[in-house]
């Protein structure tokens, strides 16, 4: 049977259920007040046909029913009040929550408002898929009020670092007439719990503004709304500039330029959630062309769109790509304590600093980028790349929830307290009213969104995390399994097991110990070509000589980056006998013949594990050939010929790299693999 990537997980595939299981669920569906589109009758839509289609069961929709009678009822916990009367457990319920009270023949399923009881209806189409229906009362909140995605799509219809071909969104300039995959973007989004879509890219450009595509940001929301999917847009900090001849963010009439804007914005999208803001960053324009400050341009935002609810989105990533190699302090990766940490408290309240999880740029692995820690005054927001742009561009595939749940859990020890980031970002460690997730996705027109269909469990993982990140990373591919590929064991086994080993295997190929992860940078941002890095002024430096390698960023001695860290991480980082081996050649510089932790040289730490890692990719392709008839073939195939990339890249990947550095350090590898051998 062919398979319509396009559902992703939500299939609604028919559930055989093995013995004693038998779901029963009843054939009544009532959506509470639903008479016009809106999340409830969009839940009642998705319940009706996921419950016929998993369970071929005919189903009827009302938007009223009698209590007494079986029914699936759906609705807001108001509306349930108005007609039933009071739930005890409802009084749990936050923003966006939901609860499921299910008993054998009546299924009742809340939202705090309207979005959460259409969370509640996908969570129990989920149980039922996985035929794993949870009896009982089920509560669930969300840990972060803002759950988005940033799609990086620009106005010609390209999408910066997609690699699922063409934008749902706009095209040749305009935002395209058709919005149906904009809604089905919006499902799949809301079924994992996402709230918001930037829909454009952070390098963004003016024209989003004319008055056609304010027009089109109307019928994007409009497609996006049933689904509780609000829509937000970057802007480009210049865009006043062509009529006033200036942006300058404290010159009064940028300010009302910007308000008047704004306001025709919310004529189309009342609901617009905000904006996102890239400013003095990569050559994009910002306030500090006017010698402002960030909080400056921030504020002017912020002040735009406060009356009418909305949130600005400014994003940490601001530093300067012309620093000195040749000078052993500078470090771009200081660059965001340095533009933000004395701004603490200058933003307004409904402004929320987005920073990437690393102070770099999503490589294979960096340290938690200290930011997190140093921003007590002012509300965060993590941004992850689901989108696996330095990570092999969904040519390669890795499951990024592993690597993702490793920053989330770190905890920073800022004033010496418990700090993880994932309680940070939700507001809670510092008592900050807002916060949470941006997910890049590069998500495009090809039938499976983002180029391969094994990628979806990263998109999936995202929305999971965002909603609980005490989640695990295997529980929640588990479920993305079971839903995407079925019952099978087998299946279930291997798809486990290549995801759980994809990033230690990609590790191992590209850059080991922290060292980032040796890629292009320059251009493709993909395949090995670890000469890129040094001697340019983007300070993504390995600082590789013949002898030593690794950045400096020690106090004494180095960029001073350690120190940047609450004390407790500082002293860790600081010193080279105390730091991870993961992360050594991060904070380091130390010669190739330095003994690990695990009592291997730096050098042949890097043989190995490229050897290693190439050998994983291997064995993956004969793990998924192993799945041959228990996948639909469209499906097998499409990552047959994947994974086969992957294994002959991955030999380019461990040799090159390999090489590179014999011929640097001309140090011979013990096993004899590598060199003139
Ligand atoms: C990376 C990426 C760019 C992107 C930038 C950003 O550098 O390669 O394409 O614009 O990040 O996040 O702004």
């Amino acid at each position: 049977l062919a398979e319509d990537g396009s559902r992703g997980w939500l299939r609604y595939a028919p559930v055989r259920p093995t013995g004693h299981n038998t779901l029963d669920v009843p054939s009544t569906i009532v959506a509470l007040n639903s008479t016009k589109i809106s999340p409830v009758f969009t839940a009642g839509q998705e319940l009706r046909n996921g419950i016929s289609s998993i369970l071929a069961k005919n189903v009827q929709v009302r938007a009223d029913g009698c209590s007494n009678s079986s029914a699936v009822i759906v609705g807001t916990v108001d509306a349930y009040r108005a007609a039933y009367g009071d739930v005890k457990e409802a009084e749990a319920l936050e923003d966006d929550g939901y609860l499921i009270h299910s008993t054998p023949d009546k299924v009742i399923i809340l939202g705090c408002n309207e979005r959460g009881a259409l969370y509640g209806a996908f969570e129990y189409l989920s149980q039922i898929a996985r035929n794993n229906v949870t009896s009982g009362v089920h509560v669930s909140n969300p840990q972060a009020p803002i759950r988005w995605t940033n799609e990086w799509d620009n106005m010609d219809g390209t999408i910066e670092r997609g690699y699922g071909g063409a934008s749902n969104f706009f095209r040749d300039g305009y935002v395209v007439d058709n919005v149906t995959r904009a809604a089905e973007y919006a499902r799949l989004l809301a079924s994992v719990g996402i709230n918001g879509v930037v829909v454009n890219n952070v390098n963004a450009n003016a024209t989003l503004l004319s008055d056609r595509n304010v027009e089109g940001l109307g019928r994007l929301a409009d497609a996006m709304r049933p689904y509780g999917v609000q829509l937000g847009v970057s802007l480009n900090f210049a865009s006043p500039n062509a009529t006033l001849g200036t942006f300058d963010p404290l010159d009064p009439k940028v300010d009302a330029w910007w308000a008047n804007i704004t306001n025709q914005i919310y004529k189309k999208v009342p609901d617009m959630a905000g904006f996102l803001v890239k400013a003095n960053s990569e050559g994009q324009p910002g306030p500090l062309t006017y010698n402002r400050t960030l909080a400056d341009g921030a504020n002017m935002f912020a002040r735009a769109v406060a009356p009418h609810g909305g949130v600005v989105m400014f994003r940490a990533f601001v530093y300067d790509n012309h620093i000195t190699y040749a000078n052993w302090t500078s470090d771009r990766a200081n660059a965001q304590l340095e533009f933000f940490q004395h701004l603490d408290g200058k933003f307004d309240e409904n402004v929320v600093v987005q920073i990437k999880y690393g102070p770099i740029d999503f490589q294979v692995r960096e340290a938690p980028s200290p930011l997190f820690a140093a921003l007590h005054n002012t509300s965060t927001a993590i941004e992850l790349q689901v989108t696996p742009e330095y990570l092999g561009q969904n040519c390669h595939f890795v499951y990024l929830a592993p690597l993702w749940k490793e920053i989330l859990d770190f905890d920073l020890r800022a004033e010496s307290r418990p700090s993880k980031i994932k309680d940070i970002i939700t507001g809670e460690r510092f008592k900050r009213p807002l916060g949470g997730y941006a997910g890049v996705p590069g998500a495009g027109t090809n039938t499976t969104w983002l180029g391969s269909h094994m990628a979806m469990s990263n998109l999936y993982a995202y929305g999971k995390l965002a909603w609980d990140a005490s989640l695990g990373s295997e529980d929640i591919l588990q479920d993305w399994i079971r839903l995407t590929f079925g019952f099978d064991q087998k299946v279930l086994d291997t798809i486990t097991d290549i995801s759980m080993r994809s990033w230690p295997a990609y590790e191992g190929y590209s850059g080991n110990l922290g060292v980032q992860t040796l890629t292009d940078i320059l251009y493709t941002h993909f395949g090995p070509n670890p000469a890129s890095q040094d001697n340019n002024g983007w300070g993504q430096w390995l600082r590789a000589g013949n002898v030593t390698i690794g950045m400096d960023r020690t106090i004494e001695n180095g960029t001073g980056n350690a120190g940047n860290y609450p004390p407790e991480i500082a002293e860790i980082f600081n010193d080279v006998d105390k730091t991870p081996d993961n992360l050594l050649l991060w904070f380091h510089h130390v010669p190739y013949t330095r003994r690990l932790k695990s009592n291997k040289t730096v050098i042949q730490h890097f043989y190995d594990a490229h050897y290693e890692g190439a050998a994983s990719a291997q064995s993956f392709v004969k793990q998924w050939e192993s799945l041959e008839g228990k996948i639909d073939k469209e499906r097998y195939e499409h990552q047959l010929f994947r994974q086969t990339y992957q294994a002959g890249h991955s030999l380019v990947w461990r040799d090159s790299i390999n090489e590179y550095f014999y011929n640097l350090s001309r140090i011979e590898d013990e096993s004899n693999r590598v060199g003139n051998h």
